[in-house]
């Protein structure tokens, strides 16, 4: 399941690249890119993860920690990871916060969290069977009312609708997608050749997240998109 990256990395080995590196584009030396993924990313979730105070949030397929302190905020935070690597780099930068190895479990009761939120952790489990344990899990841990948020790579070979397909069920519906990022973009290109100053990448992301509203999914590369599901009765 822990399976080799297009690119010929395990995720044992990628936890031990530097910062984003690590849980994005692991040849990303100058970091450009992934901080600007990265900056989108955090925009959507900012503006779309809205807990109470109190409730129960867990990062499935939690990396290194890159989403702890927006999700951790005034929550209770479980952050389950399949490799050990990337959990004790999260450990090291969050020591207070709780982690837990996913051992093909979900060691948690059902109706549990209030919010069940994943990013580009799906997209990676190739396996069918595994694919839907998993989602067969969260689903059951996730609190009747309760969301489940994500952002998944689409493509020509799984689109939007496939993705959509493949979580709900009866009682998980869908409610809002949409693309938040193109894989090749002229925004893309000027970022990774440093055209465009880091403290711009805020002002552009929020501009970028929006002119991308429509678009659909391209021949090549892929979308970065943002899925909100909820657990309904
Ligand atoms: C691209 S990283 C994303 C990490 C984090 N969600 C983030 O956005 O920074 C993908 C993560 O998924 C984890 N992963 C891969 N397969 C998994 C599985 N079957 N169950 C749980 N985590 C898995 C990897 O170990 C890796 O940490």
């Amino acid at each position: 399941m822990n399976r080799f990256e297009p690119n010929g990395l395990t995720w044992k080995v990628r936890a031990k690249r530097k910062g984003l590196m690590s849980v994005m584009d692991p040849y990303d030396y100058k970091g450009r890119k992934s901080k600007y993924t990265d900056t989108i990313h955090k925009i959507v979730l900012n503006k779309y993860f809205n807990p109470s105070y109190g409730d129960k949030v867990l990062d499935f397929g939690c990396g290194t920690g890159r989403l702890v302190k927006i999700l951790s905020k005034n929550t209770d935070y479980t952050g389950i990871e399949i490799t050990k690597e990337m959990i004790n780099v999260a450990k090291r930068k969050y020591p207070n916060k709780r982690f837990i190895i996913y051992n093909k479990k979900l060691p948690f009761k059902n109706n549990f969290f209030d919010y069940i939120v994943s990013v580009w952790v799906l997209q990676h489990i190739s396996n069918k069977n595994d694919f839907k344990k998993i989602i067969k899990g969260l689903k059951r841990c996730l609190k009747t009312g309760g969301k489940l948020l994500m952002i998944e790579q689409v493509s020509v070979k799984k689109t939007e609708k496939d993705w959509i397909k493949s979580i709900e069920s009866k009682n998980i519906k869908y409610v809002v997608g949409f693309p938040i990022r193109k894989s090749i973009s002229i925004i893309g290109i000027l970022i990774k050749k440093g055209m465009i100053p880091k403290f711009l990448y805020k002002q552009i992301a929020h501009i970028d997240i929006l002119l991308k509203r429509g678009t659909t999914v391209p021949k090549t590369g892929y979308l970065d998109y943002f899925f909100i599901f909820k657990k309904v009765k």
